[in-house]
């Protein structure tokens, strides 16, 4: 597998990155703002995320997914920790994702990725989702916020 930048004319993998937002026009906004990274094998686009710079020397991860056949095989962690690289590589300070308080694995995955909780974004998803979420059984209401210094 590699990791690469997605290049110029080439087309995003909208059904991956909507695996991670349901909103296509925060995806969309998402593509035009940060740059787009895809994890390709045999030819195949198996995983994605995106650098979102947000303030001077602070990165976001966003919208970052693994084909649903490929999960909890290591993918998504290679993803994060490629994220990081590149953020430092690209010599910003911050690096900082968001995921929803229902979102388990996630909070899992970027904790073990070096990531500490900084704060709550409370009804984050109540405001900004016309449909309810609900993940593990748990409605998903506010943002958890991480942040890892590079
Ligand atoms: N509970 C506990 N631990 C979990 C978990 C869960 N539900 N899901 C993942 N983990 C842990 C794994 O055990 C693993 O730890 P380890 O390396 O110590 O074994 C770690 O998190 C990473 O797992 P990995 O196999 O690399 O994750 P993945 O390839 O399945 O990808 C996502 C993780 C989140 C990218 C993938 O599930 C996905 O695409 N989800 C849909 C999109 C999404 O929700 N994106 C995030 C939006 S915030």
């Amino acid at each position: 597998m590699i990791i690469r930048k997605l290049n110029i004319n080439e087309e995003a993998p909208m059904n991956l990155l909507l695996l991670a937002d349901p909103s296509r026009i925060i995806v969309e906004e998402y593509l035009q703002r940060g740059e787009c990274f895809v994890a390709e094998s045999e030819g195949q686009i198996i995983g994605v995320y995106i650098l979102l710079p947000t303030r001077p020397e602070t990165v976001e991860l966003v919208n970052i997914a693994v084909i649903e056949t490929q999960h909890g095989k290591g993918l998504g962690k290679q993803l994060v920790m490629n994220a990081i690289e590149e953020a430092k590589l690209k010599g910003y300070r911050t690096i900082e994702v968001g995921t929803g308080n229902s979102s388990i694995g996630q909070l899992t995955l970027y904790q073990k990725c070096g990531f500490r909780i900084t704060g709550v974004d409370k009804d984050f998803f109540i405001r900004h989702y016309q449909e309810k979420i609900f993940e593990n059984g748990i409605q998903c209401r506010d943002m958890i916020r991480l942040s890892q210094d590079l």
